[in-house]
């Protein structure tokens, strides 16, 4: 086992060790030796025990709103756009999808990216990001290497589904998978790490922020991480974003073009907070210009209820997680002495009491667990951008069972852009009173040459009378 776990901890996993039977205890050893124990004990020290010189609530007074290229300017910037498309013809560009997390406020058994959101065949979350994918190289000529991060737990589950259905038309040689690192949820109130079962300790996926450092990390069979291997397609330029936004428009070149143009290391998208309590990260700017986020649940609402003289919110440039990073800068990060912080969540974790030697499930919050957040990264660049977007386009996430961004939202939202983009072929597209199409309408995204084209094969001939599903 590992010296460098604190006293306590090791004498308790050794006495464990002995209770196990001969099958259990490598699993268990390699799960206690997988963990980077003395982070753990800082963090137990910082946010449960509170004994930290850290453990200091942020200082917001000298916070003011971010800057940002405005809806207006970002749309119609066309040198930005023949930029962007320079970049992907050239093969600099590839995308990476962060698709580790738990998906518990959805409530899905599965990872996230297979859930069936389309609305007339049921196809994946997948299936449309890796169609769009497609769509690009495809337009551009260049294969556009996808990045997919995985969780240890759901990294088999999305793996198979890729391969059970061919890679949604990819070359599976231009598809990698890496997989996030994992943290030991702790008693909330004593700070011990939480078991699972007996044999097995409470670890979960250890935030989006965990994809700095597994992009740099050696783990597959080739010996490349998967920053080499991209950068061995000559990519220099990382299109970011969350597997649960399907409206997403990967590697847009608009956003490209202007985030080039301007050198910077990282971009983000935002779009214009719609009401104070809106569950998005907003980006900030510190006195020295310097842009950094600030998570919802953390935003005081002094600051998230402030409001110009027009009446518009203060605080409004809100992250949809759509982001730009040149693999320099990750690199540049992920081997350099700053460490990403650790945010802590309070949860209600199901765990094996060693007194009682039963699986308890609790009613109530017990449990921290430990996550680093991707945007975390915007204050450590030299240069940055923020560039607002239209949500009603481009943001519409999967996050709820039901209510908001849930499946109903998703899917009307999928539609009603699919009958913008038929409507601007020359399609009638039925609509009702309130000007929505009458029928789910689900396209391809290989159909779509870009945000405002559709292949010329589709046209008026096209008669709409029920619901629609049109596959290239
Ligand atoms: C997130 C952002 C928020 C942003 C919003 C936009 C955080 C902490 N906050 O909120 O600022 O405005 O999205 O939709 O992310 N994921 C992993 N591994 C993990 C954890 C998450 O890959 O360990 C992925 C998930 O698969 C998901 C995404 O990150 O695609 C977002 O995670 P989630 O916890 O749902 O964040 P939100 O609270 O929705």
């Amino acid at each position: 086992m590992q010296k460098t776990i604190p006293q306590p901890w090791l004498d308790f996993f050794q006495k464990h060790a002995q209770e196990l039977t001969s099958e259990q205890v490598q699993p268990f050893l390699d799960q206690v030796t997988s963990v980077q124990w003395p982070l753990v004990a800082e963090l137990v020290d910082e946010h449960v025990l509170g004994h930290s010189a850290q453990n200091s609530d942020q200082d917001f007074s000298s916070l003011a709103p971010a800057d940002f290229i405005g809806l207006e300017t970002s749309q119609a910037d066309q040198s930005a756009v023949l930029a962007g498309e320079c970049l992907i013809q050239n093969g600099q560009v590839g995308v990476v999808i962060v698709a580790g997390g738990q998906g518990s406020r959805l409530g899905f058994n599965g990872p996230k990216g297979v859930y069936p959101i389309g609305a007339v065949t049921g196809s994946s979350l997948f299936y449309f990001h890796a169609r769009k994918v497609l769509s690009v190289s495809r337009k551009y000529g260049k294969p556009v290497p996808l990045l997919i991060m995985t969780s240890p737990e759901n990294d088999p589950a999305t793996r198979a589904h890729f391969e059970s259905h061919k890679y949604f038309g990819l070359n599976p040689e231009h598809v990698r998978f890496f997989t996030q690192g994992q943290m030991p949820a702790v008693d909330r109130t004593t700070g011990q790490p939480l078991f699972s079962d007996r044999n097995t300790l409470a670890l979960s996926p250890d935030g989006h922020g965990g994809a700095l450092y597994a992009l740099s990390r050696r783990e597959n069979e080739d010996g490349l991480t998967a920053l080499e291997w991209a950068e061995r397609f000559g990519v220099k330029t990382l299109f970011y974003f969350q597997v649960d936004n399907p409206l997403v428009r990967i590697a847009d070149p608009a956003f490209l073009g202007l985030h080039s143009q301007a050198q910077s290391e990282v971009s983000f998208k935002v779009v214009s907070k719609q009401a104070p309590d809106e569950k998005v990260g907003v980006v900030c700017q510190s006195p020295d210009g310097r842009k950094l986020v600030i998570e919802y649940s953390d935003l005081p609402a002094h600051l998230a209820e402030a409001r110009e003289p027009s009446g518009e919110l203060s605080y409004r440039a809100g992250s949809i997680a759509v982001h730009i990073f040149q693999t320099e800068f990750l690199k540049r990060l992920a081997t350099g002495a700053i460490r990403l912080p650790f945010h802590k969540a309070i949860k209600k974790v199901a765990f094996w009491n060693p007194q009682t030697g039963q699986i308890h499930d609790p009613q109530e919050p017990n449990a921290i667990k430990f996550e680093a957040f991707i945007f975390d990264t915007l204050p450590l660049a030299e240069r940055s951008l923020i560039v607002e977007t239209d949500r009603r386009e481009e943001f519409e996430p999967l996050k709820n069972a039901t209510g908001p961004d849930s499946p109903s939202t998703v899917r009307s939202a999928m539609t009603r852009i699919a009958a913008k983009q038929l409507a601007k072929a020359g399609v009638k597209v039925p609509l009702d009173n309130l000007g929505q199409p009458l029928y789910a309408i689900e396209l391809d995204p290989c159909f779509v040459v870009d945000q405002d084209h559709l292949k010329p094969t589709l046209g008026p001939d096209l008669k709409i009378s029920g619901d629609l599903s049109l596959v290239d």
